[in-house]
């Protein structure tokens, strides 16, 4: 039987230049190198300067991914970008890709699912494919969480930065069987009751203002392992796969010890989960293509690999993503 399958045809990410270390953060706020280190596995992070916004690091990632797919603007039908941290209220910032692109046709809007937007995105993006609504879709993790931190409260401002990570997704054939390249599944879930857990003090609507990131770091984290460890086994049993059989987990880079401990709960070597977490720190939606970025360059994930994606994040948000290289 022949589907259509949503392939991955290139990738790109792109890290703003200006690196944050955890000791220039020892000098703003009351914590230390150590204490950051140890709870976290974050050592530095990029953060955007004056002037420098998430539509112009979704471009430079988006570039890149276009380069990659060796495809031009104009073969783009969609362009979806997931985030958090828009450049204003509206237009969308994939508007405004689609237009630095030199776009001129097709249709661009966000996504806006916090730090699991990607996964929101890529379910999205497939569904757009299998349904014939689009054939090549630009699909583009992108924040500046910097810009949401209050500065001045240390168990929130230690943990983000900022960048942006995009892939190139086609149409494809496949036989419909796990030998396919593509996306097998995406499997997404909330619960608006957990609210309280993280959010953003303002809003439109609310102040009238842009307001700061709030958590309760403690009760995120222990929903974290749970839902994410939940969500794998959601994907790999929707596709009939045993975790075992998946070469390499890309999950959102939140905390190094939510990665130790879901790959544990799994059952699974911590080494097949891509960590990106002690140079990027947390990139809300950027973290998963900026993950899969780096284990793409420097070789570990190669064609024909079985990736699974996951992430977690303010709402709640959850879910995953499983898809062949
Ligand atoms: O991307 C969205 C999803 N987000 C997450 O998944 C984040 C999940 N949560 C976490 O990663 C962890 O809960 C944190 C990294 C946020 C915090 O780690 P923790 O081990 O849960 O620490 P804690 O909140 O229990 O705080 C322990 C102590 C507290 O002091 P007392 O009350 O024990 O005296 C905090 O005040 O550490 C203190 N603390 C700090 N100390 C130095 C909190 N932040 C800092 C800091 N530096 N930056």
């Amino acid at each position: 039987m022949t589907v259509i399958r949503s392939q991955i045809i290139g990738c790109g990410a792109y890290l703003p230049e200006r690196i944050l270390t955890n000791d220039e953060l020892a000098r703003m706020v009351d914590t230390s190198d150590e204490w950051i280190a140890a709870r976290t596995g974050i050592r530095r992070r990029h953060i955007v300067v004056d002037g420098e916004t998430t539509a112009d690091l979704a471009l430079r990632a988006a570039t890149r991914a276009l380069a990659d797919a060796r495809v031009t603007a104009q073969e783009i039908d969609l362009v979806i970008v997931a985030t958090t941290t828009p450049n204003e209220t509206f237009p969308s910032v994939a508007t405004a890709v689609q237009s630095r692109i030199g776009m001129t046709r097709g249709a661009a809007f966000d996504v806006q699912a916090v730090c699991s937007g990607f996964i929101y995105g890529l379910a999205v993006a497939d569904s757009f494919i299998r349904t014939k609504q689009a054939e090549t879709i630009l699909l583009v993790g992108a924040e500046t969480m910097s810009r949401l931190m209050d500065w001045t409260d240390r168990t929130t401002c230690v943990l983000f930065g900022d960048g942006a990570g995009a892939l190139v997704i086609r149409a494809g054939e496949g036989g419909g069987d796990l030998s396919d390249r593509g996306v097998f599944n995406t499997k997404l879930y909330s619960d608006g009751r957990l609210h309280d857990l993280l959010y953003v003090d303002g809003g439109p609507s609310t102040t009238g203002m842009t307001g700061h990131l709030r958590m309760l770091g403690k009760e995120v984290f222990k929903h974290a392992v749970i839902n994410i460890a939940e969500s794998i086994e959601a994907s790999a049993s929707a596709s009939g796969i045993a975790i075992s059989d998946i070469d390499w987990f890309v999950p959102h880079q939140a905390n190094q010890r939510i990665l130790d401990a879901t790959a544990r709960r799994l059952k699974v070597a911590p080494q097949r989960f891509i960590s990106t977490i002690e140079d990027h720190g947390n990139t809300s939606a950027a973290s998963v293509p900026l993950a899969l970025d780096v284990a793409v360059r420097d070789g570990r994930i190669k064609r024909g690999d079985l990736i699974l994606l996951e992430a977690m994040g303010g709402g709640l948000t959850w879910g995953a993503a499983l898809l062949r290289w």
